[in-house]
């Protein structure tokens, strides 16, 4: 029972703290991966950013478009479950236990987010940081504000930051 109640209280910390750094864990539905990817125009041999993979869905879709890729998990449960699920395709996706503010950005073509408002502010700075070379972001629910998103499908929005 102790043994159980200790699990428990573990993995209620592991979904728990990561709401002091970003936003809690819930699902992109396939309909909103497909649009991401589909806005981003990524192309086999480009990468893709996922700030927050989750169970790394979106990193699976987009190796299956051969679009390589790079998440970051803060919520260590989720990097492991991200990490197996993706594990035929370590070529093609890595995943990072960490926090994305924190961390330097590799070089990529694309970005995804799926975070919460008062994030997206934040986002946009460290975007606009970001010195590598032109780059799109798409961001599911939630929009950039002050920006005008170049399009919007199925609740993803897509911002093109030429830097
Ligand atoms: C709303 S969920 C979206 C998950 C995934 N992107 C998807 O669309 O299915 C947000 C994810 O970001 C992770 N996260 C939040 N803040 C983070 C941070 N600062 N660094 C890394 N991961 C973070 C959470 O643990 C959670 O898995």
């Amino acid at each position: 029972m102790i043994v159980l109640s200790l699990v428990l209280f573990a993995i209620l910390l592991c979904f728990g703290f990561v709401l002091l750094f970003g936003a809690p864990y819930l699902p992109t539905l396939k309909p909103q991966v497909r649009a991401a990817l589909e806005l981003a125009n990524v192309k086999p041999g480009e990468t893709l950013l996922e700030l927050g993979c989750g169970d790394g869905r979106m990193l699976l879709a987009a190796a299956h478009v051969g679009v390589k890729s790079v998440g970051y998990e803060l919520n260590p449960i989720l990097a492991l479950i991200a990490w197996l699920r993706t594990i035929k395709h370590r070529q093609m996706i890595t995943i990072i236990w960490g926090d994305f503010w924190r961390q330097p950005w590799p070089e990529t073509e694309a970005i995804f987010v799926f975070l919460l408002p008062k994030y997206m502010k934040k986002l946009d700075t460290k975007v606009m940081q970001y010195k590598h070379k032109p780059v799109k972001v798409t961001s599911f629910a939630f929009e950039i504000p002050g920006k005008t998103p170049a399009a919007v499908r199925d609740g993803v929005f897509l911002y093109e930051y030429d830097l």
